[in-house]
């Protein structure tokens, strides 16, 4: 493996630069260097996993307002479509308005995003996110 190390210039907006240094402080990066390493790896990680044949386990998170139009029969009708994928769900109220659900999920990539691209856009989920990793290793 190559370790020569290259520097490049990156520009954000001074409020998110401060928010990234909040963030990598309190997570114990030493250094902005070290945490953009460590997420790039994890994006591509999760990309290649995204991408590949191998059947993988993980999590769609999604936060939703359950008062959202047939958001809550869509998100069913949905996860029955694709019930070989889904192994369990678990739903929590977070407060009046706010859910959280979790569904956990095994199979091959390409299908577990394609559950996930119909879930994580339906109107009122305002954050959805699917993590996995291979269930074999390498
Ligand atoms: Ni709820």
């Amino acid at each position: 493996m190559d370790t020569k190390l290259t520097r490049f210039g990156v520009s954000m907006e001074e409020n998110l630069l401060k928010q990234f240094d909040e963030m990598i402080n309190s997570k114990g990066y030493p250094s902005r260097s070290e945490a953009v390493r460590d997420f790039i790896r994890d994006a591509l990680l999760q990309e290649k996993w995204a991408l590949g044949d191998e059947i993988v386990a993980g999590t769609i998170l999604l936060f939703y307002d359950h008062h959202s139009t047939n958001l809550v029969d869509e998100m069913m009708h949905i996860q029955h479509d694709y019930h070989e994928m889904v192994l369990a769900s678990t739903h929590i109220h977070i407060d009046h308005n706010n859910c959280l659900e979790i569904i956990v999920v095994r199979g091959k990539p390409k299908l577990l995003k394609e559950l996930s691209n119909r879930l994580i856009p339906l109107k009122g989920v305002f954050y959805g996110k699917l993590t996995v990793a291979p269930i074999a290793k390498n």
